[in-house]
């Protein structure tokens, strides 16, 4: 099976192309890159060359690698000067071509040396995991971490190409997995209630459900729809804010622990359950509804609130350095039912901080 999904974006669009069997388009795209005299390099983390070294090594020739230690603490400004640095080392000009091979921690940190590098030079997008395949990999946001907050440095520069090939996820460990979940999870939550229903109807998925393909397929749909309409998040309400769903939670929930206490989608599952019973404490879903969410955040074994106490001040403080604040102002994404989302920014404080106590956090 092999198909393509167009994200829209002018001359900045470009295919998303699906299916097993990746590795022989990746083969023809990089040996016609090279044939017009283009140089490829690629970035990876340890983990994905140990388990995937067949798959990248049958890419192509002269393909120049760099592989980074896995984990999130790789989205840095180091790693970031080691990119930069081995770009330049192999010679990569304007019209070289990088590539990503991995996670979200790899396709951020790289997409962002494309960025950078000579002021931008073209990267191609190879997701690994299922949260890079069903998100990040797709619409352009590309940074790293500061200590002060999530992806607080960064660049939007869009990928030529993303090839989603879900064979590459039969080795990724369950948690990962799970991971992942948390963000096909909140796409289904802020845009489409019958995919919502859908998810709780087929019960837990794994690497080789028959479904998964299509419920990628389906997250990346909305995702590039979604750009499409609002690529830099200018949209005054709604638009690209509502892919974050969940995150001004969990990026508090990372900030506080350092970046590897949870993984990422962990901190966006706690995160989605919060947003629903905000939501629900704003008068517009019910305690069922919540139960909904919370159960079905709960089958992939994500938490569903803080598994340590972590301090109610230390959160509402790292919300309010988040980088969708606005002029001193929280934004936060609602929903206004499950299956469609709104962004609000008059939640008062207090209420954070009942909804950071009641998901187990001290109150100090
Ligand atoms: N740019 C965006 O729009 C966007 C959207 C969502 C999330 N993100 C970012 O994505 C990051 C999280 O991404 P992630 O969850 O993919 O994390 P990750 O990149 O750290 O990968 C998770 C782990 O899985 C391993 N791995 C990757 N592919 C594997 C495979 N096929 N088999 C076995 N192991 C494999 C990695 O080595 C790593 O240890 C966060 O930094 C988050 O901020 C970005």
């Amino acid at each position: 099976m092999s198909e393509t999904l167009k994200v829209n974006l002018g001359e900045r669009s470009y295919p998303i192309y699906f299916g097993t069997g990746q590795g022989e388009r990746l083969r023809e795209d990089i040996a016609s890159l090279q044939n017009e005299g283009r140089k490829i390099a690629a970035v990876t983390d340890a983990n994905i060359e140990n388990l995937l070294g067949d798959f990248i090594k049958h890419l192509g020739h002269n393909l120049r690698l760099l592989v980074m230690p896995p984990g999130e603490k790789t989205k840095s400004f180091e790693r970031l000067q080691e990119i930069c640095e081995f770009l330049a080392r192999e010679g990569i000009d304007r019209k070289g071509c990088l590539f990503a091979i991995g996670g979200g921690v790899v396709g951020d940190l790289t997409g962002f040396a494309a960025a950078s590098f000579l002021r931008g030079i073209e990267f191609r997008q190879i997701p690994t995991t299922l949260l890079a395949m069903v998100d990040s990999s797709v619409g352009g946001k590309t940074g790293v971490n500061l200590a002060a907050g999530k992806n607080l440095a960064g660049a939007f520069h869009q990928p030529k190409a993303v090839y989603i090939d879900t064979s590459l996820l039969e080795t990724l460990p369950p948690r990962e997995f799970a991971a992942g979940m948390a963000e096909v999870i909140k796409t289904a939550l802020l845009a489409d209630p019958g995919f919502f229903d859908r998810l709780q109807s087929l019960g837990k998925l794994t690497p080789s459900s028959p479904q998964l393909p299509g419920i990628i397929r389906r997250c990346c749909e909305i995702k590039a729809a979604i750009v499409a309409e609002d690529e830099r998040e200018n949209a005054p309400e709604g638009g690209r804010a509502l892919l974050n769903l969940g995150h001004t939670f969990a990026h508090a929930i990372e900030a506080v622990t350092g970046y590897g206490n949870y993984l990422h989608g962990e901190a966006v599952a706690v995160g989605l359950v919060m947003a629903t019973r905000l939501s629900q404490k704003l008068g517009h879903l019910s305690e069922s509804d919540v139960a909904k969410v919370t159960e079905t955040v709960g089958a992939y074994g994500l938490p569903v609130r803080l598994n340590n106490p972590l301090p109610a001040s230390g959160l509402c403080d790292a919300m309010k350095r988040d980088k969708k604040t606005r002029a001193g102002v929280v934004h936060f994404v609602i929903l206004s039912r499950l299956g469609k989302a709104e962004t609000v920014n008059d939640v008062p404080e207090s209420l954070w901080r009942e909804l950071w106590i009641e998901a187990g956090a001290e109150n100090r």
